[in-house]
């Protein structure tokens, strides 16, 4: 089955009782027993829920995995898999991660829980050199945030396995319509299903996606012991984003590679990055790995912060001012003052994310509208205008 149909055959087929079509919603803490010792298969919800499960057989479906965990956040499902290593355990993470991740690792490297390397993985040769005695586990997110660089999985995971490191893929960004790390090498994968999975910005949610049954089995041991599992009626509400999945990534990425091609050819642009993209430094590798190219575009404004950057992200009128991705509605945000501000301003320079940079998730409204509100928040003539006036004056006032 292609991917469209077991997003949707995988959660209609769930209820042997009556044959409902939607997923029965389990909205229950806890189950009665049958008898002494003997349980339905469930005892309590944060250990396990048929409506969770539900969703979690289908996440593993879709990314080919052995088992599935759906836990509370993105964020969870990566504090759960850190959770597996033991204390002094090395970490290597791509150096241009998300903020959240970056400060997650930074919290136990303080703490002396875990010791972190934050490495360019670009060349996959640099992850040798960052390999040390007590190295467990390489952490990749590709493409990266916010510059959209791809990293070759495939070479690092060779590389990783030769050390017998744990090799975790976020997939946020793509979701497995886009790409399928284990194919590539990868033993882990994380999601925030708060983003195109579940696709509509109304639910918060994570998972932990395990190519093998015991490395399932150990994060569902851990989400349990944690209490990172998550909610019933999230659960339900991934689940029916989760339907239509293939159509809305269609529409992102159609968008996302027209958009792109419009913000290449605006002279008020320096530079775009969008792996759909020829010009980009990491397309070909993208069209080798990946199935698409996803609908997170990054681009340098020509201009201040202060002024013209300042300006295009407050002109928008489709585009929502608002950090997240992955939603049916078209977003802008700020990554220096927004979603990598908690990575602080040393790593964010080593990572190229400068003031000039904004961060846009394509929605799948009509193209028209998207090109038309871009167009309008990237007219900087009025805010020339002005200055033109303001030096006019001066001048005056000088003679
Ligand atoms: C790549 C990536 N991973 C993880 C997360 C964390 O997800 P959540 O916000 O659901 O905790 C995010 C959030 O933006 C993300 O972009």
């Amino acid at each position: 089955m292609n991917i469209e149909t077991k997003a949707i055959q995988s959660t209609t087929h769930t209820d042997a009782q009556y044959g409902s079509i939607g997923t029965p919603l389990y909205q229950t803490s806890n189950f009665r027993f049958r008898s002494p010792g003997e349980s339905t298969g469930y005892d309590y919800t944060r250990s396990g829920n048929p409506t969770r499960n539900t969703l979690e057989n289908v996440i593993a479906e879709l990314e080919g995995g052995a088992r599935a965990v759906a836990v509370s956040t993105g964020m969870s499902a990566i504090a759960t898999v850190l959770a597996h290593f033991g204390a002094g355990a090395h970490i290597i993470c791509t150096h241009d991660c998300y903020g959240g991740t970056a400060r997650l690792l930074n919290l136990f490297k303080d703490q002396r829980k875990l010791e972190v390397s934050f490495v360019d993985l670009s060349d996959p040769i640099s992850l040798f050199d960052a390999i040390k005695a007590n190295t467990r586990c390489l952490w990749i997110e590709t493409p990266s945030n916010p510059l959209l660089n791809v990293v070759d999985v495939e070479a690092l995971s060779k590389i990783a396995h030769a050390s017998k490191l744990l090799v975790c893929v976020d997939n946020t960004f793509l979701s497995p319509f886009n790409f399928q790390p284990f194919k590539f090498g990868a033993d882990v994968i994380v999601h925030s299903t708060t983003k195109w999975l579940n696709g509509h910005s109304d639910v918060c949610g994570g998972a932990i996606v395990s190519k093998t049954t015991e490395l399932g089995e150990r994060f569902q041991y851990l989400a349990n012991a944690l209490g990172t599992t998550t909610g019933v009626f999230d659960s339900w509400l991934v689940l029916r984003g989760i339907k239509t999945l293939g159509v809305r990534m269609r529409q992102h990425e159609s968008n996302a590679q027209a958009v792109a091609e419009f913000l290449q050819a605006h002279t008020n642009v320096s530079e775009v990055f969008y792996p759909g993209l020829e010009s980009h430094p990491t397309h070909e590798l993208a069209k080798r790995l990946q199935t698409g190219f996803g609908g997170v575009i990054s681009f340098r404004v020509r201009g201040k912060f202060e002024k013209e950057v300042k300006h295009a992200l407050g002109s928008t009128k489709i585009f929502a001012l608002a950090e997240s991705l992955g939603g049916v509605e078209s977003l802008i945000e700020h990554p220096a003052t927004m979603s990598h501000f908690s990575m602080g301003a040393e790593l964010r320079e080593k990572a190229g994310i400068t003031d000039d940079i904004l961060r846009i998730s394509i929605g799948i409204e009509h193209i028209d509208d998207l090109l038309a509100d871009l167009e309008e928040a990237l007219n900087f003539s009025s805010l020339h205008n002005k200055q033109f006036k303001f030096s006019l004056k001066e001048e005056e006032v000088a003679a």
